[in-house]
């Protein structure tokens, strides 16, 4: 391998010369000779006070950092590497982080370093706030990367367009939209009701024998992309999303389904009246929630007492604890019976 060979007393001026010509090859450790040193090159140029060689030996591979730890020690003290973020999530190329204020001053080295580390990344985006009003949208800043908040993410066989700001959506919650799909049976007709940008009617359509999937959101940017998205994954013929309020949608439609999911967990349970509604006897209404453990029991009971008053005999086949919303507090989903 081609190489600058110098005395020990040179080695400083050397490596300053190969790196300031561009002639060090940084991928290679140099490697020590008695009183000398070798250094990796890329090309052969002369170098002063230095042999150019050719080596019979290959050089040492440099360790690339390979965690945010490792790229950022020296940047951020020991105390605040403590604090780097451990929780991030990913949708599609984007990594979304929560950085805490103390860290807020070098918020975008911390960030690089992501992007740097994780190669399927293209953007970093840190959350500005939490999902928020009717739409459950939130605001994102771009920290590092391609300046985008628009991105397409993969689950579960499907392909999902949104944008991080202009419509709802939860790259934790996949493995509970795939449990879902799988407790439908062939022939089934599904409702999902705030369908967003349509992740569970799409998990459900490639994923599930169902007869049909139809979704209603409200949001109209969210709506936009599940119109796309149907058509990004070819499932036009089995999926059907319609823009509206589910209060104004749902009751004029003339059919019954076999299994209706609500993910609207804030304020899920004052459109229950609805499911009740449209689902068939002996059908699965799946219901969402945030909850601390010990209020899953005495909302699962309050949830059967609402329907008795309905006028609706309900069994809460399951509790599933599909995520976490903060410490000790659960996203629960109520897997309902009509009797
Ligand atoms: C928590 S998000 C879930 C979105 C999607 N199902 C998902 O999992 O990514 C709730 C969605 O319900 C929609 N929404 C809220 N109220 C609604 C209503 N009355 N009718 C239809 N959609 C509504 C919001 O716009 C939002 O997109």
């Amino acid at each position: 391998m081609l190489a600058a060979y110098t005395e020990l007393r040179y080695a400083e001026k050397v490596k300053q010369f190969l790196l300031k010509k561009g002639l060090l090859h940084q991928d290679h450790l140099p490697v020590k000779e008695l009183d000398h040193i070798f250094f990796a090159m890329h090309k052969k140029v002369t170098v002063p006070n230095a042999k150019v060689v050719n080596t019979k030996f290959s050089f040492p591979e440099r360790q690339k950092p390979t965690t945010v730890d490792q790229l950022l020690k020296g940047k951020l003290t020991a105390k605040e590497l403590e604090l780097l973020p451990r929780t991030q999530e990913l949708v599609g190329e984007i990594l979304i982080l929560e950085i805490p204020n103390e860290l807020k001053k070098k918020e975008n080295i911390i960030a690089e370093a992501y992007l740097k580390v994780n190669k399927q990344v293209s953007t970093v985006v840190k959350k500005s706030d939490s999902h928020s009003g009717q739409f459950r949208t939130r605001k994102v800043t771009v920290l590092a990367g391609n300046k985008t908040k628009e991105t397409i993410h993969r689950e579960n066989g499907i392909e999902l367009k949104l944008h991080l700001e202009k419509t709802y959506f939860s790259a934790r919650t996949g493995s509970e939209r795939l449990r879902i799909a799988k407790l439908v049976k062939p022939g089934e007709e599904v409702l999902v009701m705030f369908s967003g940008a349509a992740p569970f009617p799409l998990v459900i359509a490639k994923n599930s024998e169902a007869r049909h999937i139809y979704g209603v959101e409200l949001n109209p940017d969210a709506h936009t992309y599940a119109m796309e998205n149907v058509l990004l994954n070819d499932l036009q013929d089995k999926i059907t999303i319609i823009h509206g309020d589910v209060k104004h949608k749902i009751p004029p439609l003339k059919k019954k389904f076999d299994r209706i999911a609500m993910p609207l967990p804030k304020t899920g349970e004052q459109f229950l009246d609805l499911a009740l509604l449209k689902v068939k006897k002996g059908g699965f209404i799946h219901l969402y929630a945030f909850l601390d453990e010990k209020d899953i029991d005495p909302y699962a009971k309050k949830i059967r007492e609402i329907c008795k008053k309905l006028g609706y005999s309900i069994k809460v086949s399951r509790k599933v604890k599909c995520g976490q919303f903060s410490p000790g507090v659960f996203r629960v989903c109520l897997d309902l019976k009509l009797l």
